[in-house]
């Protein structure tokens, strides 16, 4: 792989040919804001948020989209850069609820911390404001379009990462946005409530219905956990406040599914209060279920099984596991079948 040199804020950096600008400077520690840009998907350089100078330019670029070359010499936060910067967030804010004080998504929200960040407190720009209505049509996903900056991460995500393709741009202009085929409430649509749009969106358009109302983003615990609905084995967050679950968040640092996820791991942890769930074995005595313990359960399917096994012959059972499971408990159960029941009757779902 051919490797370039480039500067970037006086610092000298190696990189492969190919890399962009912005990802040049990341490898050296330096952030350069993006709106638009998100690693897992393709580039689309429409937000100009990440704007650079680059030495022999005329006009600033957009670092996401723009290729690192031999020798070049960028800068990231010169007046030039700043004012522009602060430009696009006047912008963004001209049609915008300034509702920061009062918005779940304040301390997860690229807009507030880039306004922070450069000063940006309201826009000079004054005129015609939308008012969405506020789609919480599904208990799983809170769309308030109101807070959109139109940065295209959900529709590239439901497109690129899940493959659905639920989501576009309709409209022109000023009424340009970001939604379903036909403009309708997600419940309506294609979608299949992954939430995977939810974690890209960097703003609080797209919001997990759980988590609204509970706390501010940096008073919700994380505790990393592997989903406990198939063998896939995803990897997320569960949010935690004053010791009770209140959602899930993902990231991409998760190794087998990234910020995706499936409606049951992303959505379906609510189980877990469910006051129906089971939390101890039942035994059925003169056709009611009582309550048992771990080792009359135990006991009393080993006995049924081994006099199944001694008055029928071993074939007389047969074992069917799933791809849901984990390998481990797949490789137990054909051990099981195997060594303790004496058949090879051992299945499996995915096989067919
Ligand atoms: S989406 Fe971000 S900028 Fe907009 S109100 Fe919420 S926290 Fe503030
Ligand atoms: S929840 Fe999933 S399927 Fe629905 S719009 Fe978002 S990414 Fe697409
Ligand atoms: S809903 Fe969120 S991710 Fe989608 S375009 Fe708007 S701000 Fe971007
Ligand atoms: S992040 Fe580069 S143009 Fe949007």
């Amino acid at each position: 792989m051919d490797l370039i040199k480039l500067t970037i804020d006086g610092r000298e950096v190696e990189v492969s040919s190919g890399t962009t600008v912005l990802n040049a400077a990341e490898q050296v520690g330096i952030h350069i804001p993006r709106f638009c840009y998100d690693k897992e998907l393709s580039s689309c350089g429409a937000c100009r948020i990440c704007v650079v100078e680059i030495e022999g330019m005329r006009n600033l670029v957009a670092s996401c989209v723009t290729e690192a070359a031999p020798g070049m010499v960028v800068k990231t936060e010169t007046p030039a850069v700043v004012e522009a910067r602060k430009a696009v967030l006047e912008l963004l804010l001209a049609d915008h609820p300034h509702d920061c004080m009062t918005c779940d998504k304040l301390g997860d929200c690229r807009l507030a911390d880039y306004c922070y960040r450069y000063g940006v407190k309201s826009s000079p720009f004054e005129g015609a404001r939308h008012n969405y209505p506020l789609d919480d049509s599904n208990p799983f996903i809170v769309r308030d379009m109101n807070k959109c900056i139109l940065c295209g991460l959900c529709v590239r995500a439901c497109n690129e990462v899940v493959g659905k393709d639920n989501l576009h741009f309709a409209y022109r202009g000023f009424d340009r946005k970001a939604t379903t085929c036909g403009d309708v409430p997600y419940v309506e649509s294609d979608c299949t409530f992954c939430g995977t749009c939810v974690a890209f969106c960097p703003t609080g358009a797209l919001m997990e219905g759980s988590m609204l109302g509970t706390a501010r983003r940096w008073e919700l615990e994380k505790v990393r956990t592997t989903c406990p609905f198939c063998g896939t084995g995803c990897t997320f967050d569960l949010r935690v406040h004053d010791g009770r679950v209140v959602g899930v968040t993902t990231s991409e640092d998760a190794v087998v599914n990234g910020r995706a996820l499936c409606i049951k791991g992303r959505f379906g942890w609510d189980f877990i209060y469910n006051e129906k769930r089971l939390t101890t074995p039942l035994i059925k005595k003169n056709g009611e279920f009582v309550p048992a313990t771990w080792d009359e359960a135990l006991d009393l399917v080993a006995t049924r099984l081994a006099e199944i096994r001694d008055k029928y012959g071993p074939d007389a059972f047969a074992a069917l596991s799933s791809a849901r499971c984990t390998n481990e408990e797949n490789y137990l159960m054909q051990k099981f079948t195997r060594a303790v029941m004496g058949t090879n009757n051992v299945d499996h779902c995915a096989r067919t």
